[in-house]
């Protein structure tokens, strides 16, 4: 769960979107109001895009007038924005916007509101009307760009405002209250074409639609002229961008802008094609890291996730990446149990794992999603047999971890430091170019900037270094 902080800097895209001027009318509207909620809170769940969706509603609420408020629960308008890709992260959410009702009691003038994937998916909003009607406003992740309008009538009605909306749409020209000064998301694509069979995102974030390269480069130039030294570009497939160019295309641009460190989330492995291969290993300004979510070792268990790509072909790409760039920083998401898993295929993403030697890997268990293929297949795996496998497959991943990660040990990084380590505040802590986390000698001052180090050992998931 993150948390957006406030932050100075509030930029527009392109303001000439006139959806956008409409709402920037609700925006000045109820800046004006008097009675209106004065400050707000934004708990967010879920993916990176997730992330930076609540940078656009907390930059939009505070050009309403509305300020940041770090405690949620003396915030007067609170907004939960969810996410629905795992049966946990949705029960968390619920829970809290329940908790929320308690708070009321409290401090009647308390505005919930409930927002992201979660209202996307079917049967959703008319749960909300049913249980949770003592919401002020819920909206999915399609109409997020009407967030002031919908707060408006949510300000001027005594019931639950619920807007779904159908397919995400690309909308210019959004406020946006940015986390950090010296990173910035830059969405570059929404919405999925791919049905894996087990996923939902499909179903809540609508077919792919690409943004113009135009746009995503003046953005980048923007951000870059205003000191942002990092961006990660973001979609659920960047491999397969289409808008005026190919993904390929659209990175060489942004290379030539300048902006010191580029990074991308997240790839599927059927469209890492060899020319995206070959830009990573031309390009200045591309980190050296790739995010290659593999899934699962066994060929039977991809097919019937129709991943489209074989654990050989998986394997060819990487090797191809590491040719590219040597050194290359790889990580991946791995889900186990899904529906008929046996022993077998299981032991078949271990070797994998082994074999590949990820830097990171974010481990899930099947968790199945109403309306989805796999929700209907034979044998489920029961959720002891999972508990052990998850286990396996994260005391394995660790050490693979500790081994790979030594490669580093006596070469140069660049950092960018991100803030004072938890551990030792003579310490600091950020990010170097192949994705992992460093920690260095240092003060408050560096955080925000590229700093040189040696690396010296491996701690766990971590580096540690000296300063050069
Ligand atoms: N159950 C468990 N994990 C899932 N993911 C997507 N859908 C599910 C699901 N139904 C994981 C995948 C994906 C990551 C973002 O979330 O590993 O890459
Ligand atoms: Fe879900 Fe597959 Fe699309 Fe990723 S590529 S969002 S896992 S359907």
């Amino acid at each position: 769960m993150q948390e957006i902080t406030a932050s100075q800097s509030v930029a527009y895209l392109s303001p000439e979107d006139e959806e956008m001027e409409r709402q920037r009318e609700y925006i000045r509207s109820i800046r004006d109001l008097t009675d209106r909620p004065q400050t707000y809170h934004v708990v967010t769940y879920g993916c990176q895009m997730n992330a930076h969706d609540s940078e656009k509603i907390a930059g939009m609420l505070e050009e309403m007038g509305l300020t940041y408020s770090p405690e949620r629960d003396s915030a007067d308008f609170v907004i939960f924005n969810t996410c629905c890709v795992r049966d946990n992260a949705e029960r968390r959410a619920l829970g809290n916007v329940t908790w929320l009702k308690e708070v009321r009691k409290t401090n009647p003038k308390l505005m919930i509101g409930v927002c992201g994937c979660m209202i996307q998916e079917p049967g959703m909003a008319e749960k909300i009307i049913r249980q949770y009607g003592f919401i002020d406003l819920a909206f999915g992740t399609a109409v997020l760009h009407r967030f002031p309008e919908l707060f408006w009538s949510a300000l001027h009605s005594d019931h639950v405002v619920l807007e779904v909306g159908g397919q995400d749409s690309v909308v210019e020209g959004m406020p946006v209250q940015r986390l950090r000064q010296d990173f910035a998301y830059v969405s570059i694509m929404q919405g999925c074409n791919n049905f894996c069979t087990y996923c939902i995102v499909p179903y809540v974030r609508g077919r792919e639609r690409s943004r113009n390269m135009r746009d995503i480069v003046r953005e980048v130039e923007k951000l870059r002229d205003g000191g942002v030294q990092e961006i990660m570009l973001l979609g659920q497939n960047v491999n397969s961008y289409s808008g005026d160019g190919t993904f390929p295309e659209l990175l060489r641009q942004l290379d030539q802008t300048g902006i010191p460190r580029i990074r991308f989330m997240t790839s599927h492995p059927k469209d890492l094609s060899s020319e995206l291969i070959r830009v990573m290993g031309e390009s200045q300004h591309v980190l050296p890291q790739f995010h290659l979510p593999v899934q699962a070792g066994s060929n039977e268990i991809l097919r019937r996730m129709n991943r489209r790509y074989t654990r050989e072909s998986y394997l060819e790409k990487v090797h191809l990446l590491r040719e590219a760039v040597p050194g290359i920083g790889l990580t991946t998401d791995i889900m186990i149990s899904f529906p008929g898993e046996t022993e077998e295929q299981f032991l078949d993403t271990l070797n994998l794992v082994d074999e590949v030697g990820y830097d990171s890997a974010f481990t899930f268990i099947y968790s199945p999603r109403t309306g989805t293929p796999a929700e209907k297949m034979p044998d489920q795996v029961p959720p002891e047999v999972s508990k052990e496998r998850i286990q396996r497959l994260i005391d394995l991943q660790t050490k693979r971890q500790m081994e790979v990660m030594r490669r580093f040990v006596g070469s140069p990084e660049e950092v960018l430091v991100e803030g004072i380590s938890r551990r030792n505040l003579q310490e600091v802590s950020g990010r170097g170019r192949h994705g992992v986390s460093v920690t260095l000698p240092g003060t408050e001052e560096d955080i925000g900037k590229i700093v040189k180090v040696l690396v010296t050992d491996v701690k766990q998931n971590t580096l540690t270094a000296t300063r050069l």
